[in-house]
């Protein structure tokens, strides 16, 4: 009798439970077919939805690119998905500076990244935001926190950047210079953000497990974006399937450095610290908002400056030119909402001065001693952008070095 009464209740549960799950299935089906403007047969939007314009293009963001450079407003829209895309200045001013807060990220923008962001800067509107911004902005304008990352990013250079390309010079050896400065700005970045050496750039050029952890989990949270709508990868999360489980494992392990991070520094001490970290704990004691912030510092310092030092700008980006910046000789910079690389308005990067700094530092040590070739595909066709959460080169960029004559 007990038997059946249990029998009975396992039943009745699972019959429940899959009730539920269903209602809950049609609810989210229902709201998205609601959310489709399935009558719309405009070009782009068919292209949109039939795929087609994957025949000619390798990602969304040439597609659009290319749409945006016919059209004669510069801003395009794909209906069925309510976005408007623009790269008209005026448009992006109007967003950036003079409306700024009728445009904020939003939930649908930050809903993809919180499980990596969190809380962190890149991931918030309003005084959540508005408080990261004024810490980080006093830390990044302080003098003490520029030369400190000054002295560290001129240590990398000679005691790591140029004995690798003097190696690699003298068994002519192709480098991916891509994956040469993304270990060279994880280095810089966790030393500056952290007080921590992962020592990515030494000679062997080792695997750290941090760094791949922190690829896999940008590379996985950009690719949420681009699926047609969010209930596909919100699915796969509940389920813990496929693309979503190994974001899940990845975010995981980043999870795990970070909070040793804290812990390696509240072991430390952190009062005598130029480290941002340090300098951060001095006004949130909260770990987890603390761990937020580690992984937005990663974000903002590692690949934008590897992508920055890798790629040039325009129709002749292949061409070494950089008098384009010049106007009578004179360096004339441009709009930053022509040109948003740093942003513009008031989201604007805060660490703009020191990656150019930076940036200026390597260009000088390398070109003074170096001649660099690109070889192999890249070097005879268009470089293919790669999306994800800050653009880069698919593929790497495999080059030759050589040791200037005159060095
Ligand atoms: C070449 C290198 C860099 C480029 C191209 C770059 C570009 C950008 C862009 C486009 C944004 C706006 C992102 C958004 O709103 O979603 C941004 C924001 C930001 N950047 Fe950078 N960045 C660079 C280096 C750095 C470095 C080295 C740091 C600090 C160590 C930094 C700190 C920040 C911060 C804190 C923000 C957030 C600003 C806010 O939301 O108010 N950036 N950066």
């Amino acid at each position: 009798m007990e038997e059946t009464v249990g029998a009975l209740w396992s039943l009745f549960s699972f019959l429940l439970l899959f009730f539920a799950g269903s209602l809950v299935l049609l609810a989210a089906l229902l709201k998205f077919l609601r959310s489709m403007s399935w009558w719309c047969s405009c070009s782009v939007c068919e292209a949109y939805v039939t795929g087609s314009w994957t025949a000619h293009f390798g990602n969304l963001c040439d597609w659009y690119a290319h749409l945006l450079r016919e059209s004669p407003t510069r801003t395009i829209q794909i209906h069925v998905l309510g976005n408007t895309v623009t790269a008209n200045p005026d448009n992006v001013e109007h967003m950036l500076r003079a409306r700024f807060d009728n445009y904020p990220k939003g939930k649908p923008f930050s809903v993809i990244l919180r499980d990596l962001l969190g809380h962190g800067i890149f991931n918030v509107d309003g005084d959540l935001w508005r408080f990261q911004r004024k810490i980080a902005s006093a830390e990044l304008g302080s003098a003490a926190v520029r030369l400190f990352a000054s002295c560290i990013v001129a240590d990398e250079i000679r005691g790591r950047l140029l004995p690798l390309l003097d190696f690699a010079c003298a068994g002519d050896k192709i480098l991916d210079l891509q994956d040469v400065f993304r270990r060279f700005a994880f280095d810089n970045i966790c030393k500056i953000s952290f007080g921590l050496d992962p020592r990515c750039l030494e000679l062997s050029l080792p695997l750290s497990e941090f760094a791949a952890a922190f690829d896999k989990a940008s590379r996985l949270s950009a690719r949420r974006a681009t699926t047609t709508t969010p209930i596909v990868w919100k699915a796969k999360r509940l389920l813990n399937w496929g693309s979503e489980r190994e974001l899940r494992e990845a975010i995981g392990m980043v999870n795990l450095l970070a909070m040793e991070i804290i812990r390696q520094r509240r072991k430390l001490g952190s009062c005598s610290n130029h480290d941002l970290l340090s300098r951060f704990m001095a006004s949130v004691d909260d770990d987890n908002y603390l761990r937020d912030i580690i992984i937005s510092f990663l974000l903002a310092g590692r690949d934008t400056i590897a992508s920055a030092l890798t790629e040039l700008w325009g129709n002749d980006c292949h061409d070494f030119r950089p008098h384009r910046w010049l106007t009578n000789g004179v360096f004339t910079p441009e709009s930053p909402y022509k040109y948003p690389v740093f942003q513009g308005g008031l989201r604007g990067c805060l660490g703009k001065e020191m990656a150019l700094l930076d940036m200026k530092t390597v260009i000088a040590a390398v070109v003074r001693r170096f001649d660099i070739d690109v070889v192999g595909d890249n070097s005879s066709r268009t470089p293919k952008f790669a999306p994800g959460l800050t653009a880069s080169l698919e593929g790497g960029l495999p080059v030759r070095v050589r040791r200037r004559e005159e060095s």
